[in-house]
């Protein structure tokens, strides 16, 4: 099986578990169908897939792990409907259908970003009371999935990238910086929390962050790269939005070559944090980062 296989196979169980989540709770019918819109659009879903893979790395419980890396992929889409908005990058098109605020409104979109992020809190919440899970290793899970969502994270990351928009003279570690907030924030929690829910001990959850940030700013390195090289009908969103835009991206900063060449380097460096594991799973995280920069989608 290629690697583009093993995560669409694995993309399922979160399809799966998404299926209807959010039926049945007594919300607003419109609110409920831009919410599922976006969410049941389809997508990598490769954040719940590396929760999962470093779960079971580490000998978790996958079906205890799953409502959280389900979360986290509404969190996700969450940032995604809001990226999307006008005063932000003011796309139409978003997993290959128009854009969450172009199918209903903005005040829809807004609201459908509002009840992802606060249901996914819920969710975590609800999984973890029914399970009994620890205490401890639910709090920790959700601090980091906060942390990593807010402000200090993924929230703050799109402000930096809205106040270097049109600005000149940003330097690279800035740019990566602003990456590592923006994509990498939420990459890192996948990896992490995968790692806690597991009951990790604190050298492997500290193995399981730095690949999700080296992934992580891999990751947004190589979405820079596809918004110039891309093509529209695989990726399902526009290309050519950055320059439109005037944001401040590696291929704008360093070039295309050095743009991949950098973005090869933080994968290896993240497959290198995967040094003291063996056995499928590894090799699945290992595979997974290398596909993150060959990816075309
Ligand atoms: C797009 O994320 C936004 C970025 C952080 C680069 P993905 O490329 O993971 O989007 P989906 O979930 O597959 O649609
Ligand atoms: C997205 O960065 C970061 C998010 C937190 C959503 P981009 O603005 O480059 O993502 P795309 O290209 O629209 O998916
Ligand atoms: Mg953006
Ligand atoms: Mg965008
Ligand atoms: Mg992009």
């Amino acid at each position: 099986m290629t690697i583009k296989e093993k995560l669409a196979e694995r993309s399922q169980e979160v399809e799966t578990f998404l299926q209807g989540c959010l039926e049945g709770r007594g919300f607003p019918d419109r609110l409920r169908e831009s919410m599922e819109y976006s969410l049941m659009a389809g997508g990598k879903r490769l954040r719940p897939v590396l929760l999962l893979a470093f779960n079971r790395l580490l000998q978790g419980d996958g079906q205890a792990a799953l409502p959280f890396a389900s979360a986290l992929e509404m969190i996700h889409t969450y940032s995604l409907i809001h990226d999307d908005l006008p005063a932000m990058d003011d796309d139409d098109l978003r997993r290959g259908r128009p854009s969450n605020h172009k199918q209903f409104d903005e005040a829809s979109a807004i609201l459908a970003g509002d009840g992802l992020l606060t249901e996914a809190f819920g969710f975590m919440l609800d999984s973890a009371l029914e399970r009994g899970l620890p205490a401890t290793v639910v709090l920790q899970a959700m601090r980091m999935m906060v942390r990593s969502a807010g402000c200090g994270g993924m929230v703050g990351g799109q402000v930096l990238d809205m106040n270097m928009t049109g600005r000149s003279g940003v330097e690279l570690d800035e740019l990566r910086a602003m990456h590592a907030m923006k994509t990498g924030a939420l990459i890192t929690a996948a990896c992490a929390c995968g790692a806690i829910l597991a009951g990790a001990d604190l050298d492997d959850l500290r193995r399981a962050t730095a690949y999700g940030k080296e992934v992580g700013v891999a990751f947004q390195i190589v979405d820079d790269i596809l918004d110039v090289t891309g093509d529209e009908a695989s990726l399902g969103k526009p290309v050519g939005s950055d320059e439109a835009q005037g944001k401040v991206t590696y291929p704008s900063l360093v070039g295309l070559e050095r743009s991949r060449s950098l973005a090869e380097a933080h994968a290896a460096e993240a497959v290198r944090q995967l040094g003291p594991y063996h056995g499928p799973e590894r090799e699945f995280l290992e595979e997974l980062a290398r596909y993150i920069v060959e990816r075309v989608q």
